[in-house]
């Protein structure tokens, strides 16, 4: 009998995650039926979406996350023992698995056997991480040779992928980060313009001065009063790609980042919020350039990795405090 631990959503979130809001169990597992495999967890991803979706998870259900895992016993053919698979199984170490969507999330599929790459990349930049950046710049925002670019949280796992193509498509691109080192980790070494510590400028002053033009487009992780700031430096005819509202994860009240949506109408500005499910049949695509773009050297990336599947919880928060720089995993 295989026993998973399992973190499981024990009492809702009010503001910020705390201690006690998720319950480390453990779990005795159900034997493998015909069309299923057993499948063990080797890295985990933390990801603000758990904290933003945790609304519609029922208290008791383990909680969100995706993971790589390994095949350790198969009755299914197309997953065989010794290979690693990506799915949404939740944060658990041991999970037996259908070849099914579970909720709005799709089926797990197999890693590639890609032997340049470390393995944990396929939660990153070859993951859905690095799809969300690859879609969201080519398909939502566009751009164009010459565009002044803007990327919020631009040294996280998105951002910092995002603002890397929007450099591969010709484009001058800004970065909005928390910390000196992270500003200079996107300039001297992804080949980031510039960057702005908007912790500690001021962000419109500071905008002014980097984007003396304007901006033509925004990669937006964060909303809120970053956002709203952003606005006032935004183009005509701007294109904004609503990645993610970071900044109010944790707010009760959404409603605490008014738009001036006066600049929207009067520079004719479009923005459009997507998510990285609306491309289901495309991951593959997405996942091959990245990987073609890494083995040419135009793309990097940089992991923040917590060992142990016990510390998942101070890994998922310290997203929310900025201490990651990159894809935030789990190693189990
Ligand atoms: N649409 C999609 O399909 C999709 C898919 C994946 C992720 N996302 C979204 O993309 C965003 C980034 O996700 P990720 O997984 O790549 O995480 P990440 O950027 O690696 O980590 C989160 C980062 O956000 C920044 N941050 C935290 N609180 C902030 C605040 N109040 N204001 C401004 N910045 C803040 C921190 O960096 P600083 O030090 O710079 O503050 C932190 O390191 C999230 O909003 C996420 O929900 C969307």
């Amino acid at each position: 009998m295989v026993k998973a631990k399992v973190f499981v959503y024990q009492r809702r979130f009010d503001g910020w995650p705390k201690e006690g809001d998720l319950k480390l169990v453990e779990e005795e597992l159900p034997p493998v039926k015909n069309g299923e495999f057993l499948a063990e967890a080797v890295y985990l991803s933390v990801d603000p979406y758990s904290r933003v979706f945790s609304s519609r998870l029922p208290l008791g259900a383990p909680f969100l996350g995706y993971q790589i895992a390994k095949v350790l016993e198969s009755k299914n053919p197309k997953f065989p023992i010794g290979r690693h698979v990506f799915g949404y199984f939740g944060w658990r170490t041991h999970t037996v698995v259908k070849d099914e969507p579970s909720g709005m999330f799709p089926p797990p599929v197999l890693v590639p056997e890609w032997k340049d790459v470390p393995l944990s990349y396929f939660l990153g930049v070859l993951g859905m991480t690095g799809n969300t950046a690859y879609f969201g710049v080519l398909e939502i925002c566009q751009p164009k040779k010459g565009d002044v670019v803007l990327v919020s949280a631009a040294a996280g796992g998105v951002g910092s992928v995002a603002g890397q193509i929007f450099k591969i498509k010709g484009c001058t691109v800004i970065g909005l980060v928390g910390t000196e080192e992270k500003g200079k980790w996107l300039v001297n070494e992804l080949g980031f313009d510039n960057f702005i510590n908007y912790k500690t400028a001021d962000l419109d002053k500071a905008l002014s001065e980097v984007a003396p033009k304007g901006i033509d487009c925004y990669f937006d992780t964060v909303g809120g009063h970053i956002t709203n700031t952003v606005l006032s430096h935004m183009n005509e005819f701007g294109r904004i790609g609503i990645c993610g509202t970071i900044s109010s994860a944790n707010e009760d009240n959404e409603t605490s980042a008014p738009f001036n949506l006066s600049h929207i109408v009067g520079k004719q500005i479009k923005m459009e919020g997507f998510t990285v499910l609306r491309w289901p049949n495309r991951q593959s695509e997405g996942m091959v350039q990245n990987h073609k773009w890494i083995q040419e050297g135009r793309l990097k990336t940089r992991e923040t990795v917590t060992e142990g599947f016990e510390n998942a919880f101070k890994a998922f928060l310290d997203l929310f405090l900025g201490n990651n720089i990159g894809k935030a995993v789990v190693e189990i």
